[in-house]
């Protein structure tokens, strides 16, 4: 079959319409995958226009404490100070208001008085006390936040 010229130029542009289709579908279906990782990862938002809450930020901080708490009751030393912080995980406004369900403060306050029970704890009920202090965590994300529960199990010591 001999395509006049015109015909080239068509069956030519269609084909260009076709690449371009096919290369802006693929590049939306990356984008769709990568949004959903994000949303696996942790429970914020994927994209958060006013940059990570008070709350998430409170969140990370407890997390690299209890892997140096997890280190150091490893080695048998008791941790030193109370992080007073973390007292704020009470009022510190989350990523997205609704959040925050009615039973956060009684996961909250439990949290916080494990870690109290921690910082006075003799030497030989340290790492129970910890694994409670990171069981406490556990409760709360798994009803608010279900996101970083692989990584907060991770946390436990061993008995
Ligand atoms: C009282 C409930 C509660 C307790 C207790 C709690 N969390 Fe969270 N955590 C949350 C909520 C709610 C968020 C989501 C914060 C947001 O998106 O603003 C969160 C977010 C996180 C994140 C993700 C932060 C980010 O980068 O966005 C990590 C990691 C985390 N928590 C670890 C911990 C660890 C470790 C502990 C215990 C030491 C803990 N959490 C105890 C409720 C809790």
């Amino acid at each position: 079959m001999v395509l006049s010229l015109k015909n080239k130029i068509t069956v030519f542009s269609f084909l260009i319409v076709f690449i371009l289709l096919l290369a802006n579908c693929s590049g939306n279906s990356d984008k769709v995958q990568s949004e959903q990782s994000d949303k696996k990862e942790d429970c914020s938002k994927p994209l958060n226009p006013n940059g990570d809450s008070e709350l998430a930020l409170l969140m990370r901080k407890m997390m690299h404490t209890s892997e140096s708490l997890k280190e150091m009751i490893k080695q048998g030393n008791l941790p030193k100070e109370f992080p007073e912080e973390f007292l704020k995980i009470h009022t510190a406004q989350p990523t997205d208001s609704e959040t925050k369900k009615e039973s956060f403060d009684a996961f909250a306050s439990n949290y916080i008085s494990n870690m109290k029970l921690l910082f006075e704890s003799p030497k030989d009920e340290l790492t129970k006390n910890y694994n409670a202090v990171i069981t406490s965590c556990v409760s709360c994300h798994s009803e608010h936040c279900p996101g970083p529960l692989k990584a907060i199990n991770k946390l436990k010591i061993n008995e």
